[in-house]
This record gives C-alpha cells, sequence and structure tokens, in this order.
C-alpha cells in the first residue's frame, strides 16, 4: 500500500478532488472512493457529469440526486474487495437548489412561490456557479446526514478550478436584496454582476415580457427575502465546512503545462485560504521505459533499429521513438516545476493508459497506480 494516499485521507471526512479541465478529477474521485470504501470505511462519492460507461460502472441508471450503494461485486469481479461500502451518486444540481429552497423556505406557500416561478425556473440554472455551489451543498447534506465515513467530492468542469471556492460567495450575491436592483438595471449591467453568460438575461427577458415579468419578480423576491437569511447562514456554514480540518482537498492535475499551471494557483490559493492540501495527482504522465530509469537515448536506439530495419523503417521507427521521448520529457520537466512550486515532493504520478478508463477494470487500475505499492 502505498502509505502517502492513505495517511492523508485518514481521518478525513470530506475528500474534494478539484482540478484544471479534463485532467481526470472524475475519474479519480471515484477511484479514490473505491480505494477507501476497500479499506473499510462508509463512502459516498458524488460526481458531476461522469461519463455515461463510468455512470454505467458505478451502475448510476437512475438520476435520484441520492447516494446508491454500488454493487461491491461490479468491483470484486475487477479484483478489488470492498470490505466497506461504496455508494455513489451524480449531481442534479437543478434539484439539489430545490431541496435547498424546500428546506430553507418558512412554509409550503413560500416554497411553491418560489419553485413554481418562471424566474427562478430561469435563473436558478443560469447563474454562474450554481454547479459548483450544488456540489457543495449537496456535500453539506450528506456530511450532516451523518450516514457516511467519508464523502468523496466530485468538482465540475469549470474553465477555472477556483470558480469552486468563489461560489458561495456570489451565489450569496445573487440571494442577496441588491439582486432586485440589479435585475431592473438595464440588461447588460444586471448580466454582468449576477455573472451570467452573455445573453442568458436576454433570452430570459424575450421569454417573459412586460408586466407578466415585473410581477413574476416582485412575487419571486418577496418570497426570496423570506429565506435570505437562512440561505446565507447556509453558505456561510458551506464555507465553514471547506476549511474544516475534516476536510481535505487533492488537487489532480495532467502534465500538459496549462493544467500545471493553473493547478500551482489553485494550491496556492488553498494555502492562502487556510485550507488542507491533501496530495498532488498528476494524472496522464508519458513515460518511457521502468520508472526510475533513465530512458535510452536517441542515438542508442537509432544504431539499435538499424542494425534490425531497413532504412525507411528503422527512420520510421526512430522518429516515432523521438516524439514519444519528447513527451516524456515534456511531462517530467512539468512534473519536476509541479514538485518545485507546490511544495509536494511526492506527487502521485499515473501513466497515460491505453484502452478504455471508464469501466471497472479502469478504475481498478487508476486505483492500484493510486494505493498499491509503488
Ligand atoms: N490515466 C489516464 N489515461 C488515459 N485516459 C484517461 C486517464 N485518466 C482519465 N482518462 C480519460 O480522460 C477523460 C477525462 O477524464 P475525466 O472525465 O475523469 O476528467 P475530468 O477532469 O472529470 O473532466 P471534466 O473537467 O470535463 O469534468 C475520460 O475519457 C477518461 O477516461
Ligand atoms: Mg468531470
Amino acid at each position: 500500500m502505498n502509505a502517502s494516499l492513505f495517511d492523508s485521507l485518514q481521518d478525513r471526512s470530506v475528500v474534494i478532488c478539484a482540478g484544471p479541465g479534463g485532467v481526470g478529477k472524475t475519474t479519480t474521485a471515484a477511484a479514490i472512493a473505491a480505494g477507501l470504501a476497500a479499506g473499510g470505511q462508509r463512502v459516498a462519492v458524488v460526481t458531476i457529469d461522469p461519463a455515461r460507461r463510468l455512470a454505467d460502472a458505478l451502475g448510476l441508471e437512475q438520476l435520484t440526486n441520492q447516494p446508491e450503494l454500488v454493487d461491491g461485486n461490479r468491483f470484486a469481479g475487477a479484483g478489488l474487495k470492498i470490505n466497506g461500502e461504496l455508494w455513489a451518486m451524480t449531481l442534479d444540481s437543478r434539484r439539489t437548489f430545490d431541496e435547498l429552497i424546500e428546506t430553507l423556505s418558512p412554509d409550503a406557500q413560500t416554497r411553491d412561490q418560489i419553485l413554481g416561478n418562471r424566474i427562478y425556473q430561469q435563473l436558478s440554472g443560469a447563474v454562474a456557479g450554481t454547479q459548483e455551489f450544488t456540489a457543495i451543498a449537496k456535500l453539506y447534506q450528506l456530511d450532516r446526514s451523518g450516514r457516511f465515513d467519508v464523502i468523496v467530492l466530485d468538482t465540475p468542469p469549470s474553465r477555472n478550478a477556483l470558480d469552486f471556492l468563489d461560489a458561495p460567495d456570489r451565489l450569496t450575491s445573487f440571494f442577496d436584496g441588491r439582486a432586485l436592483t440589479l435585475l431592473l438595471a438595464p440588461a447588460g449591467l444586471a448580466a454582468r454582476a449576477l455573472g451570467f453568460g452573455s445573453g442568458a438575461i436576454l433570452g430570459l427577458l424575450k421569454r417573459i415580457t412586460g408586466g407578466e415579468l415585473l410581477e413574476d419578480l416582485s412575487v419571486f423576491f418577496q418570497a426570496l427575502g423570506s429565506l435570505i437569511g437562512g440561505f446565507r447562514q447556509r453558505a456561510e456554514a458551506v464555507r465553514t465546512l471547506l476549511v474544516d480540518p475534516r476536510t481535505t482537498f487533492v488537487v489532480i492535475t495532467s502534465p500538459q503545462r496549462d493544467s500545471a499551471e493553473e493547478a500551482i494557483f489553485f494550491v496556492d490559493k488553498l494555502r492562502s485560504a487556510k485550507m488542507d492540501f491533501g496530495a498532488l495527482i498528476i494524472n496522464r504522465v508519458h513515460s518511457i521505459g521502468a520508472a526510475g530509469r533513465p530512458a535510452p537515448t536517441l542515438a542508442s536506439v537509432a544504431s539499435e533499429l538499424s542494425a534490425q530495419f531497413e532504412g525507411p523503417l528503422a527512420e520510421k521507427l526512430l522518429g516515432s521513438y523521438s516524439e514519444a521521448l519528447a513527451l516524456a520529457e515534456r511531462d517530467a520537466a512539468t512534473v519536476e516545476r509541479l514538485r518545485d512550486e507546490t511544495g509536494e515532493i511526492e506527487p502521485l504520478l499515473i501513466p497515460e493508459l491505453t484502452g478504455d478508463i471508464d469501466d471497472v477494470d479502469g478504475l481498478v487500475e487508476i486505483h492500484d497506480r493510486l494505493f498499491a505499492a509503488a
């Protein structure tokens, strides 16, 4: 067993898998959850927009917005014995938002007024950061339920990993009374102030026009007024959960330069926000030959190839080797930079794997790289 990942995650009840887009956050979150469940804990993993095949692998056919128990036999067949329990779900952002409104509404009438309101229906999906916020809101809900020893949270495919940390603030300002004034101000200003994607507010204004719009708006904000206080409190509690010592962040990146820079920036932010940086995972690393041994030089490979193959074939093969070598050197340099800049001297490396990663065998393979002996 690689002591370091188990060590970093030991006694944590919340593990947040964050990092740049497309680097393998969802896959790794599922593999980490499987590893902790194999170790005997009751684990829930909240995935966000998993690939179809990955959702199938976890048996997530129905989108219930609640964790479902994953059949341990799926993993046993691939060689991983789940000694505890693995629960998995896919975040339904909209439903999580609705659940939050239900919880915070002082009475059924207010709840129905908000949930049935067209402004709410349009806005709850359109405000930037909604997915990030509902992910943390779901995390908070599951943590409070006390049903799990540990919750592993995947994070949304945002352009910037930092959006995640800002989400509680942004959503609070949306629910703030000031939003009304902003909404009634010229559309462009309102859109910018609320962080809409361009066009969202214009589309909304086109769909709901004139008097209807104003009526909907006033009902919405009146109803909302009664739960702004509760919402603020919840956002505060959620923010507290992020800095709680029971919570740790696992930062995942690829060795691509842009991703690595974003990961470095994110680790800095975690540190300055006093959030726990538990582990650094560098996924999809290209390398040549056995770990720890230098790759054969281009010259030595050239002479070996020319001894064995015809000129054109030898040249072609040498070309491929040269490309692979360049990629491996680039990745090795980025890994070094990540080590230096994050201060994490033992990042966990996962190689670029061939074949399907989005199935149970793939997950177990990733798991083995993360948890098994080096
Ligand atoms: N080590 C690996 N080798 C090869 N393919 C991989 C590896 N890790 C992940 N992948 C593949 O990369 C793709 C992206 O992975 P994943 O969906 O986990 O990334 P993500 O960070 O969650 O992306 P997003 O930011 O879009 O949510 C998937 O198709 C996955 O199968
Ligand atoms: Mg993802």
